[in-house]
């Protein structure tokens, strides 16, 4: 049975309340269930206004294109309506039966050239209108995409770990093209539709007085309307994007995790989880179209009446003699002209309300705090040598659950420091300190003196090469990948390094050797070869101080022991901090670090350890198991 509807809605709308991911006890791949961490989405649409300015100040930046733009509308316009008005002396004229018929035939061909002229004006300016506009918001949008990816690659590793990568893709896709479409479209018609309607009025004025005050009646009635329309329909919107972010989120879990869903035979589960999200978005995908798209046809419906009241005066008028055929044929084509463009604008509605809900969430990723460069007063060094202390350092995650408590060490440069314990004891987490992924909570840690809040972020990070627990390998040749790690090193270097991760003999045996291509995270590579991959890419690193977490966990023994041996040679005036599994790779280590609970239970060499016959005893002599 799955998860019901309610349960998956409740998990995320709390993370939107708290800014934290929900860890649903659910399986299938979305075991956190659709989470919107940031969603800006909770029952209430966020200032209208404002997010309008915003995406403006993305567009106002070339304010002269767009001036030219209005020039253009402002020449379609008046072509159009100087045709309109075209018509009323023609009409005169050839109902004036005074005239001979032969030279009223003369004079409509005259005026229909004229026409065409009047015409032809009106479709270039309408063509060159669309052409710049649509480059200008082509480029608004480009830059909006590329603020969105800057921000996102400065968030802290904190922001990455609370979100589905569904969820982050969908505001790329869906929000962003949102607000595309309504720069191309909502923006040209809202203001077009400005000048036309500012245009007719004046020449309804022109035409007759009278009659123009009886299609003004209906105004406020429209802006009513629509300003109740608009109120109701805004918040659906903006359910809308954030139902289909959750419904993304969830495919993009399935689709990574469908091997796990094979293995546990959850493709039904997935299914129905999946259909309820389905539905929800459906759901709120009718509800926001359905708001949107009835505005279009009630203020049709109001502007058939005017048309029906103004038609009806005017021929009364007309028949007593005080206005003229002509003039009332233009005229009831003036009041239908002047319904269009406010037709045109509350269409655009179910677009700007799409593009107001993805601009909210785009920029509620924008408005995150990104990783400082350095706090405080940054001082940078010539070069590192590697010694680390840890002082006394506190850490957790949540403010709740500390992970890591009261941790002390001192490491030097040459020092290998091991750090052994089971699986969630806090191993990982020091490391994820050491290089501020994560920012302690009490305590100090310094390098070479230097407290590591001091120095700027990208320099401490290339001061610590890291061989992850989970290996990512980037789309690219396994020459260019080793070379993520210094992208200055040579060829030889490249190499040299492969071989000291014992990753060379292998790749010598790929189709391509060093230019095969790897793709999709390294899936043509084995486990342990990607391993090794991450090993010559850290190995490659001048890096002062190195931390390898379980480097070797899916390699076997005997390549293990040739990494060590290639890596002694690296580590020699090196700060280097082992998370093992296996302890006899640790036997060597200066210091071994015994880690339970999130405290240091025991410390010293292989031989002391083993001496004081406690934890490390147990497990090394297999008393006790590890992991
Ligand atoms: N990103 C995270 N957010 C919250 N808790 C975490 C996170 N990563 C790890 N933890 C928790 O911190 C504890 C220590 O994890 P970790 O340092 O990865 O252990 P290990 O010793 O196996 O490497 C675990 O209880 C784990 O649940
Ligand atoms: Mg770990």
């Amino acid at each position: 049975m799955a998860r019901s509807l309610e349960t998956l809605q409740k998990q995320y709308n709390t993370a939107a309340v708290t800014g934290k991911s929900p860890v649903g006890g659910g399986r299938g791949p979305g075991r956190g269930g659709p989470m919107a961490a940031t969603n800006s989405f909770a029952g209430k649409p966020a200032d209208t206004k404002k997010t309008l300015l915003r995406i403006f100040s993305y567009v106002a930046k070339y304010w002269k294109r767009l001036v030219f733009v209005f020039l253009c509308m402002a020449v379609s316009t008046g072509a159009m309506l100087a045709g309109s008005y075209l018509l009323r002396p023609i009409i005169n004229h050839i109902a004036d039966t005074a005239t001979p018929a032969g030279e009223r035939v003369a004079y409509l061909g005259r005026m229909l050239l004229v026409l065409s002229g009047v015409y032809l004006v009106g479709i270039g300016g309408t063509y060159l209108q669309s052409r710049l506009m649509i480059g200008i918001s082509r480029t608004a949008i480009q830059s909006i995409r590329n603020d969105l990816f800057t921000r996102l690659e400065r968030l802290p590793l904190r922001f990455h770990d609370n979100n589905t990568t569904g969820e982050l893709m969908s505001r790329f896709t869906n929000d962003v093209d949102n607000i595309g479409l309504m720069m191309d479209q909502s923006l040209m018609s809202m203001l077009s539709g400005i000048i036309n309607l500012v245009g007719t009025l004046v020449m309804m004025i022109v035409t007759n007085i009278w009659l123009t005050l009886i299609t003004l009646v209906f105004i406020p009635i429209f802006i009513g309307l629509s300003r109740f329309i608009i109120s109701k329909s805004r918040r659906y919107y903006a359910a809308q994007q954030a139902a289909l972010g959750a419904a993304n989120g969830y495919i993009e879990e399935s689709v990574a995790g469908q091997k796990v869903v094979k293995v546990f035979n959850h493709e039904a589960d997935c299914v129905e989880e999946f259909g309820a999200l389905n539905g929800d978005l459906r759901g709120k995908q009718m509800k926001a179209m359905f708001f949107g798209g009835i505005m279009g046809p009630i203020m049709g419906n109001m502007s058939q009446v005017s048309y029906a009241l103004t038609a009806g005066i005017g021929g009364v008028l007309c028949a007593l003699g005080r206005f003229d055929v002509g003039g009332l044929a233009i005229f009831v084509n003036y009041s239908r002209q002047f319904a269009r463009p406010v037709n045109e604008i509350s269409q655009q509605m179910a677009t700007v309300f799409s593009a107001l809900a993805g601009a909210e969430r785009v920029f509620a990723i924008m408005d995150r705090e990104p990783e400082a460069e350095h706090d405080r007063n940054a001082v940078k060094p010539e070069k590192l040598e590697g010694h680390v202390i840890l002082d006394d350092v506190s850490f957790g995650y949540v403010p709740e659950k500390t992970v890591l408590k009261h941790i002390s060490l001192y490491a030097k440069p040459g020092q290998k420091i091991a750090f052994v314990g089971s699986t969630g004891a806090g191993k990982t987490t020091i490391t994820n300190l050491l290089n501020r992924f994560y920012d302690i909570d009490s305590g100090k840690i310094t390098i070479d003196g230097i407290d590591i809040k001091d120095l700027p972020r990208d320099f401490l990070r290339q001061n610590i090469a890291m061989v992850l627990q989970d290996t990512h390998l980037f789309t690219g040749t396994v020459r260019e990948n080793i070379r993520y790690g210094r992208l200055d090193a040579t060829d030889e270097e490249v190499e040299a390094a492969a071989r000291m991760a014992s990753a060379d003999s292998f790749i010598r045996r790929l189709a391509d050797g060093y230019d095969t291509v790897i793709e999709g995270d390294g899936a043509n590579l084995s486990q342990g070869q990607r391993q090794l991959l991450n090993i010559a890419r850290a190995a490659i690193s001048h890096a002062p101080i190195l931390v390898l977490d379980e480097a070797t966990s899916s390699v076997d023994t005997r390549t293990e022991r040739h990494i060590e041996e290639g890596m002694d040679h690296l580590m020699q005036n090196r700060t280097t901090f082992v998370i093992a599994h296996r302890l006899s790779t640790v036997r060597n280590a200066n210091a071994i670090m015994v880690l339970e609970n999130g405290e240091i239970v025991e410390r010293g060499d292989h031989d002391d350890l083993l001496a004081m016959q406690g934890r490390y005893y147990e497990l090394y002599t297999g008393k006790s198991e590890l992991t």
